[in-house]
């Protein structure tokens, strides 16, 4: 296939699996990698493909890096994975988080517009952007409400891809992911710091599990199928916004409930609730409408929550039977 693709965030959760699809696909893979006194590198390394990206130095609130980054890799597509993606963490850096998430997106788009015109480029937007939700499901017309600074830092990133498109007619496609998880989630958020504790608590490591708000509800997806419908916008011969989702809310509750059945535990047994992880403001639920996806692009997610959580939960008992 001989193309080039730039992926920022390269070494989180989709940045891995996205490298691993477009490696699969004979694409060259570049990653921007931001600098870190140790090595971010595990989810490559365990998806076995460390060894085959080309790594290249720079960090989203750098302009200058990111022109460099272009310019050295020459990408037929570029995805821009990069984020402070921790919704809790967004109250304590609510300015990295705006710059990161937010203007970051600009040196992206504005670096594209100047060195690299004909490159596709996908922006990571995300469910969060609904918050408080106008809508019972919500699709790509539904407005927007973001409930955290993460939220609103990813809305301007939002618009600013539309508007670039809009205004210089870039093909630059904006994916409203909704939550989607792995084995590779990283464990601050709840799927994985369940499904790690159910490991622990399985494997006699660990007694309790504390969380914040169990009520709230997700719609879960697992991320090795999300990053199918990333590529999948970048093929269209018009760039376009798009929900990715399952069409499935579930409450975090629920989605305890499962992790703990699949080792023969009562979540009930483990779980207490502790007000230090609830938040300032909350997304009570989100539910997604992937007709679009699946209409124009041939999408749909292939993994259910059952199947996810019981992986992710498989996964951690043998990671933690190895500590
Ligand atoms: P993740 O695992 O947290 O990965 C984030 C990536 O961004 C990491 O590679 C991180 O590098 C990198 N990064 C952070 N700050 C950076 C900076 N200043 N410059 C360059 N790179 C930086 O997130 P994910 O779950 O893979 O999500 C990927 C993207 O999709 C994010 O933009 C996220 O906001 C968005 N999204 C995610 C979901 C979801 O449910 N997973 C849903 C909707 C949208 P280090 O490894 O060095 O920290
Ligand atoms: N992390 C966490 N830890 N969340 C908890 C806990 C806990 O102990 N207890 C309850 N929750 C609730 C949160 O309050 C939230 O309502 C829900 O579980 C999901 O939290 P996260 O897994 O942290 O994900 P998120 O929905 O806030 O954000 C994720 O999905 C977004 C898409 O909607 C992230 O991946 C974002 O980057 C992404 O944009």
């Amino acid at each position: 296939m001989n193309r080039n693709a730039l992926i920022t965030g390269v070494t989180g959760q989709d940045g891995a699996y996205l490298a691993k699809l477009l490696l699969d696909k004979g694409y060259k893979v570049h990653g921007l990698v931001a600098r870190r006194s140790s090595d971010t590198s595990w989810r490559l390394r365990e998806l076995g493909i460390a060894g085959d990206i080309e790594f290249i130095e720079g960090d989203l609130a750098d302009a200058c890096s990111i022109q460099r980054a272009l310019i050295k890799s020459k990408p037929d597509e570029v995805y821009n994975l990069g984020a402070q993606s921790f919704v809790g963490t967004s109250w304590d850096q609510p300015v990295t988080t705006g710059i990161v998430d937010g203007l970051g997106v600009t040196h992206m788009l504005e670096a594209i517009r100047q060195f690299s015109p004909d490159s596709r480029f996908y922006q990571a937007s995300t469910s969060e952007m609904f918050g408080l939700i106008q809508a019972e499901r919500q699709d790509e017309n539904t407005p927007f409400y973001p409930r955290s600074p993460y939220g609103v830092a990813k809305l301007y990133g939002h618009w600013i891809t539309v508007n670039y498109r809009e205004s210089f007619g870039l093909h630059a496609s904006s994916g409203i992911l909704f939550n989607h998880e792995s084995p590779l989630r990283g464990i601050e958020f709840v799927t994985r710091k369940v499904t790690d504790a159910v490991a622990r608590i399985k494997l006699g490591k660990q007694k309790e599990l504390r969380l914040g708000n169990i009520d709230a509800k997700r719609d879960w997806g697992f991320a090795g199928d999300y990053v199918e419908a990333m590529w999948l916008m970048l093929q269209q011969d018009k760039a376009d916004d798009y929900v990715v989702a399952t069409g499935v809310t579930t409450t975090v509750r629920d989605m305890c409930k499962l992790a703990f059945e699949h080792v023969g535990l009562d979540y009930e047994d483990h779980v207490v609730v502790d007000p230090q992880f609830f938040r300032p403001a909350e997304v009570d639920i989100l539910l997604g409408n992937p007709g679009k996806a699946q209409r124009q692009l041939g999408w749909k997610a292939k993994t259910s929550l059952v199947e996810l959580i019981q992986m992710m939960v498989d996964a951690d008992l043998r990671r933690v039977g190895k500590e």
